[in-house]
């Protein structure tokens, strides 16, 4: 008896295994075959990199089996989940063909370089009712989850407003694909940081006005700098100010001390939260009131390591990815919200351009 049911659970385990292929074998690429290998749910990983020579550095490099012609992983059957981890000018192309080929897709952010792009990986996601969800793992960092459990559990009240500062390095080199990119930082790097207070709030966004100073760095096809203003539809707002172009350091310990920022500060009626990844805290206030005035005092600190984990989950994510499409389940987050929050990029990018309070609506 408990032999069979040894038996029957070890087929259960087996039949849940699924092959993939990581597309685009580059740092990313990496960290998705890292997690493919570590998730129990993934039997084979193939690798692709469009050219010959690459992809078999690569897969000699990442100790997997890689091929250099799509149609030969589109056409396999046995591969049900593509993890897309290539340059964002290839993400639309990728993830379109993937979906028409009947494939369950992970895509890194941005979902495409332009609207029609983004709106051409939606369109085939509908069509074939298929498995598709953007890479935006901050959903999965212990920090940010932490605000959004502590705004769902009502302790802030009603979010009404939150602010983002995010200055960082030029880590972006010379003659990299990413200084020479068609899209914008906006949709590279900021969309993380304008889906974050959608999805904590979890309201539609309206509209939104963006300006841009000149450029720190020359050599970017981009800006390099973002003030991103957004309402949602309750009228709640949000803002966002970033900057690429400040002190370098190799060290990461070094740089809160460099003038390295990337906090929020998150406004409701009822309290407020405060996260600050290089100073690693994490803070909550709540609000009382007397016959004389508002009160705030402080309800909870946590500080936590720089961790992936903590920060960057690309790990846990993909893992979680591989048990939804082994088990037949859908996205923790479907594409359409994805979709929303590069509306919402691209109507920032709009606006820099034209100077105007560009509606969602309208685009
Ligand atoms: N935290 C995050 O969410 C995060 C962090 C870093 C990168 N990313 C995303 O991951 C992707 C890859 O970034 P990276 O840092 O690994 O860049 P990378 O330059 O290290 O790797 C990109 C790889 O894509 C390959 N490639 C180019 N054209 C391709 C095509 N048509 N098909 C398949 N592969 C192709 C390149 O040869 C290269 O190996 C980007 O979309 C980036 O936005 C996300």
């Amino acid at each position: 008896m408990n032999r069979n049911l040894t038996q029957n659970s070890h087929i259960k385990t087996k039949q849940l295994k699924i092959n993939v292929a990581v597309l685009g074998l580059g740092k990313m690429g990496n960290t998705h075959v890292k997690a493919a290998k570590a998730s129990p749910f993934i039997d084979k990983i193939i690798g692709y990199e469009p050219t010959a020579e690459l992809a078999l550095e690569r897969g000699r490099e990442m100790k997997i089996e890689t091929v250099s012609n799509l149609d030969l992983i589109l056409n396999d059957q046995s591969i049900k989940l593509f993890y897309i981890a290539a340059v964002n000018e290839a993400h639309a192309e990728l993830a379109v063909s993937a979906l028409n080929a009947g494939k369950a897709v992970m895509c890194e952010k941005p979902m495409g370089i332009t609207m029609e792009e983004a709106k051409r990986i939606v369109e085939a996601q509908k069509t074939n009712d298929s498995f598709l969800q953007i890479g935006f793992e901050l959903r999965y960092s212990k920090l940010y989850m932490k605000v959004k459990e502590w705004i769902d559990a009502g302790l802030i009240g009603k979010p009404l407003n939150s602010y983002c500062q995010y200055y960082t390095y030029a880590s972006h080199k010379k003659d990299t694909w990413r200084a020479k990119s068609k899209g914008t930082l906006i949709g590279e790097k900021l969309s993380h940081y304008l889906d974050l207070p959608r999805w904590w709030f979890g309201r539609e966004v309206t509209q939104t006005y963006s300006m841009s100073a000149p450029n720190f760095i020359h050599y970017f096809n981009h800006p390099d700098n973002h003030q991103i203003s957004y309402k949602f539809a309750d009228g709640a707002v949000s803002s966002l100010n970033f900057v690429m172009g400040i002190a370098i350091t190799d060290f990461q310990e070094k740089l809160a001390e460099d003038g390295h920022l990337l906090t929020y500060f998150i406004y409701g009626d009822k309290g407020a939260i405060a996260t600050d990844l290089f100073r690693k805290t994490i803070k909550r206030w709540s609000f009382s009131e007397d016959e004389k005035q508002l009160k705030s005092k402080v309800a909870e600190e946590i500080t936590f390591d720089i961790t992936n984990e903590w920060v960057h989950n690309v790990h846990d994510q993909n893992m979680r990815i591989a048990e939804l499409v082994a088990k037949n389940q859908k996205p923790d987050h479907s594409a359409l919200d994805a979709f929303e929050t590069m509306k919402l990029c691209f109507a920032a990018e709009i606006s820099t351009r034209e100077n105007r309070v560009v509606k969602l609506n309208e685009i």
